[in-house]
C-alpha cells in the first residue's frame, strides 16, 4: 500500500452567495458554469451556497436552466442526470438592467432572501463576467444599493471577481482602477488572469524551490535565454469585435507577464498573497523599458493571411467576420527583452505570442550555457542542456542531457527525462483553472490574482510599443504570414541574430 507522505494544503472555501453578471454569455457558458458543475462534483463547493445568475435577456430560473443544460451537458461530458440536476438546482436567474438602480435594490432583495433560505448571511462574490463596458456601472450600483460590504465589516464579505480586458491602454487601465476603487477597496477586487491558476504554472513555483538543482542554478551565469511560447491554432472564431479593438499585444499581455513573473521573480519568504505580489512587483520593475530603437529592433508584429495550400483553404484575418478589410491589427507579437537585476543582468527574454499558428502550444523553455566539455572538450559538443514546462495542451517537464551512447564507441547523444504532469487517475481529476479561481475567491485568497501595481506595469510597458505602431507604422511594419504555419520569418531572425533560435 502506498503511503503519501509530507506537506499538503488544500484551500477550503467558506459558505457562500456567487452572483454571476453576464451568465447568458459565452464565457459564462464555456468556462464559468461548467467550473462551477465541476466544483459540485467534486465536492468542492461549499455546503451552503446559491448561484445567482444575472443577464439582461429574458428568461426564469426555470427557462434559464433549461437554456444552460445543454451546454453543460457538453462541457461536463461525464456528467450524470443526477448531478447535473442537483447543481441546476443551486441557480436562480435575474433578469438584470445595468443601468438601473431599481434592478440593484431588487437584486438586494433577493439576495437575503437566498441568504436566509441558504444560511450563508452575506458572504458574497459577485463575478463580472460582462462585456468591460459595464464593469464600472455594475461596481458602482453594487456600492450604491448597499450590496458591498466595507472589508472588515462583522456582518460578512463582498469580493469583486473581474475579467479580462482590465483597461485597453495605461490610461483607461489607471481610471478603472481609481473607479473601481470608489466602490470597492482593492483587497476586495479579483482581477482575474487564468494562466496563473494553471496547475503547470504553479508546478513552476514548486520546482524552483523544493528542487535545489533548479533554483541553485536559476540565474544568469547558468542560464544562456528563456523563452515563452503561446501560440492558437484558432483565429478570432467569431470575436472579432472584440479582439478588432485589442490585438494581441493587448490580449496576451497580462499572460505574458504573469508566466515571466513566474520564471523571472525572486521566491516570497511565504506563499502569502502580500509577500508574493510584493516580490512580484520588485521583478516587475526590473524590466527594462524600451526605448524606440528598442521597439524597431526588438519586436516583431504580423498577422494572418489566407493560405491556399490546405484542402480547405484557410481564410487570412481580413476576411473573417467582422473585420475591417484593411485592418492591421496584429495576430502576432514576437519580442526580445532583458531584467535588469543581479539573477538576470544580460539574459535575453525572447516571447512569441500568435493566432491561426501550426499548433496550439504553451511553453516556457529555459536554455542553459553550453559548458566546456570537461574531460571530453576534445569532442566539441555543441549542443546545451534545456528544460521544456510545456503549459497546454501537453503538460510535461523535459530535461535534456548529453549522454554518452551506449557501446564501446565514445560518442554523445542527447536523451530526456521527461515527466508527464498528469500520469495516475487521481491527477486528472483536479480542480481546472476556472475552478481553482472560483475556490480561491470563495476562501479569499488573493495570491494568485493580478494586482493593481502588475496591471499598471504591464500596460506601462506595452503602451509605447503599441503607440509606435499606430504613429511610425513603417519603423516596425505589420508582417503578413500565412494561417496555420510558423509565423513571420522575421520572429526567427529576432534570435537567429543573437546565434540562438527558438526551441
Ligand atoms: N469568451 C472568452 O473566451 C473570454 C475569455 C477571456 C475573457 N473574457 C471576458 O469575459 C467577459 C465575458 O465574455 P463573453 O465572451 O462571455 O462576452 P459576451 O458573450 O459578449 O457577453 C456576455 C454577456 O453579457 C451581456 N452583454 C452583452 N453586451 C452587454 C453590454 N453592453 N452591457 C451589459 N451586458 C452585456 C450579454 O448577456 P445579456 O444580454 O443576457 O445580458 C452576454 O451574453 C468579457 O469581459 C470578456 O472580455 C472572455
Amino acid at each position: 500500500m502506498e503511503h503519501k507522505t509530507g506537506f499538503c494544503l488544500e484551500t477550503i472555501p467558506g459558505n457562500c452567495g456567487a452572483v454571476l453578471f453576464g451568465a447568458t454569455g459565452d464565457l459564462s457558458a464555456r468556462k464559468i458554469l461548467p467550473a462551477f458543475l465541476n466544483l459540485h462534483r467534486m465536492k468542492l463547493l461549499p455546503k451552503k451556497f446559491y448561484l445567482a445568475a444575472c443577464g439582461r435577456s429574458d428568461f426564469n430560473s426555470e427557462t434559464f436552466r433549461a437554456s444552460i443544460k445543454e451546454k453543460l451537458h457538453r462541457a461536463c461530458p461525464g456528467v450524470s442526470g443526477e448531478e447535473l440536476a442537483a447543481f441546476l438546482a443551486r441557480i436562480s436567474y435575474f433578469r438584470a438592467d445595468y443601468s438601473s438602480p431599481l434592478f440593484f435594490s431588487g437584486l438586494s432583495a433577493e439576495l437575503d432572501r437566498l441568504d436566509a433560505e441558504n444560511g450563508v448571511y452575506k458572504k458574497r462574490f459577485f463575478y463580472l463576467a460582462t462585456p468591460p463596458v459595464s464593469f464600472l456601472p455594475i461596481a458602482r450600483h453594487l456600492k450604491e444599493s448597499g450590496l458591498l460590504l466595507e472589508p472588515g465589516d462583522r456582518d460578512g464579505w463582498s469580493r469583486i471577481l473581474i475579467e479580462k480586458p482590465y483597461g485597453f491602454s495605461l490610461t483607461s487601465a489607471m481610471e478603472l482602477d481609481k473607479e473601481l476603487c470608489r466602490s470597492a477597496s482593492e483587497a476586495q477586487i479579483y482581477r482575474i488572469d487564468h494562466y496563473l491558476m494553471k496547475e503547470t504554472i504553479q508546478n513552476i513555483l514548486a520546482l524552483r524551490s523544493v528542487n535545489n538543482i533548479f533554483e541553485c542554478t536559476w540565474r544568469r551565469g547558468f542560464i544562456d535565454n528563456v523563452q515563452f511560447t503561446i501560440y492558437e491554432e484558432l483565429g478570432v472564431e467569431g470575436r472579432a469585435g472584440y479582439f478588432s479593438s485589442m490585438g494581441t499585444g493587448r490580449d496576451m499581455l497580462s499572460h505574458i507577464f504573469q508566466m515571466v513573473a513566474i520564471i523571472g521573480m525572486e521566491l516570497p519568504s511565504s506563499f502569502k498573497d502580500a509577500e508574493f505580489k510584493q516580490e512580484k512587483e520588485r521583478f516587475f520593475s526590473a524590466v527594462r523599458k524600451f526605448t524606440a530603437s528598442d521597439i524597431v529592433k526588438n519586436t516583431v508584429r504580423g498577422q494572418y493571411a489566407a493560405n491556399d495550400r490546405p484542402a480547405v483553404p484557410l481564410k487570412g484575418y481580413r476576411q473573417e467576420p467582422g473585420v475591417e478589410p484593411d485592418s492591421v491589427t496584429e495576430t502576432f507579437f514576437a519580442f526580445k527583452f532583458f531584467i535588469d537585476n543581479d539573477r538576470w543582468r544580460d539574459v535575453p527574454f525572447y516571447v512569441r505570442v500568435g493566432k491561426r499558428m501550426a499548433a496550439k502550444q504553451t511553453k516556457i523553455v529555459i536554455q542553459y550555457k553550453e559548458g566546456d566539455g570537461g574531460l571530453f572538450g576534445f569532442a566539441g559538443l555543441d549542443y546545451s542542456n534545456t528544460l521544456h514546462m510545456n503549459i497546454q495542451p501537453e503538460e510535461s517537464l523535459i530535461l535534456s542531457l548529453n549522454t554518452k551512447h551506449p557501446g564501446p564507441k565514445l560518442c554523445f547523444t542527447k536523451r530526456n527525462i521527461k515527466l508527464n504532469y498528469r500520469q495516475h487517475t487521481e491527477e486528472y481529476d483536479v480542480p481546472g483553472d476556472y475552478e481553482r479561481l472560483l475556490l480561491d475567491v470563495m476562501a479569499g485568497d488573493r495570491t494568485l490574482f493580478v494586482s493593481s501595481g502588475d496591471m499598471n506595469f504591464m500596460w506601462e510597458f506595452i503602451t509605447p510599443i503599441l503607440e509606435l505602431w499606430k504613429e511610425r507604422p513603417e519603423l516596425a511594419p505589420l508582417i503578413l504570414y500565412p494561417a496555420r504555419t510558423a509565423g513571420p520569418k522575421e520572429a526567427g531572425l529576432l534570435i537567429k541574430r543573437d546565434a540562438r533560435k527558438w526551441l
